[in-house]
């Protein structure tokens, strides 16, 4: 659960400790959201329930996690609900798939590195998804001839997804989607000629560019920070045909 007062936010669990400027935090051990609790020194802190965006702020970091934005992307695109079933790669911090576990969605992911592996699967507990998402230490290339298919949704987030692109047909259900998400244009093109390749319907990229508003006495317009780019999303479609 998230502990908040003002701009200070610790991710706790009932029983934790916590040093703050404000003194020590001391979490009972049946705490639950609403609550407020005190540090030694009287200074009140809310206890509120993780949500989503608060995965990617808090979570343990290890590969680059996928920004809300993108994920809410891939959710509105390929309608990933409740009951369907994705297989994901590379797991990383394991955002996307902590975001996919929270809608219902069950999830295999694949994480090559053995230590993030491990942290993956902290954060997968912390979110409290880890009854959904099967973390699997390995190679996703290496294990596409284990698995059995059928699967609702693939998202991959890897250097390499070119190679899982071209085994779509054999890892989606059909109807099924497939989300890549890449920073660089060069690998989004490979994507997409793998895709082209494996006779995926339906293949679109969509560059992700965000404008935040500045609202001020002045008047309002987009923020000159930066052009808010995080990078591309490619996705596309198993549609069998039954001719
Ligand atoms: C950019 S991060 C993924 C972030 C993740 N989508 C998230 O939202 O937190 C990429 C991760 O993929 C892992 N990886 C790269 N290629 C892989 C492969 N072929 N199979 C499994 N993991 C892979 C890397 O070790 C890294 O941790």
């Amino acid at each position: 659960m998230l502990v908040v007062r003002g701009s200070r936010e610790f991710l706790l669990a009932p029983g934790d400790t916590q040093e703050t400027d404000l003194g020590i935090l001391d979490l009972p051990a049946d705490v639950t959201p609403g609550t407020v609790v005190e540090t030694h020194l009287g200074e009140p802190f809310e206890v509120r329930r993780l949500r989503g965006p608060d995965l990617f702020d808090h979570l343990e970091r290890t590969g680059a996690p996928m920004m809300p934005r993108d994920i809410g992307l891939v959710i509105g695109h390929t309608g990933v609900a409740s009951g369907d079933r994705a297989l994901d790669a590379g797991t990383g911090t394991g955002v996307l798939s902590a975001y996919l576990g929270r809608l219902g969605v069950e999830v295999t992911t694949y994480e090559r590195d053995p230590e993030f592996a491990d942290v993956a699967r902290q954060n997968m507990e912390t979110a409290g998804v880890s009854t959904l998402v099967d973390v699997r230490t390995g190679d996703l290339t290496e294990a596409l001839d284990e698995l059995d298919g059928g699967f609702d949704l693939l998202t991959l987030d890897t250097g390499d997804a070119p190679a899982a692109v071209e085994r779509a047909p054999d890892l989606l259900a059909p109807g099924g989607f497939l989300a890549v998400y890449s920073p660089f244009v060069e690998s989004t093109r490979e994507c997409v000629a793998a895709a082209r390749s494996a006779g995926l319907a339906e293949i679109e990229t969509l560059e992700t560019i965000q404008r935040r508003m500045d609202f001020d006495d002045r008047g309002s317009r987009p923020s000159t920070a930066g052009v808010g780019h995080t990078g591309y999303l490619t996705f596309a479609r198993f549609l069998p045909s039954f001719e």
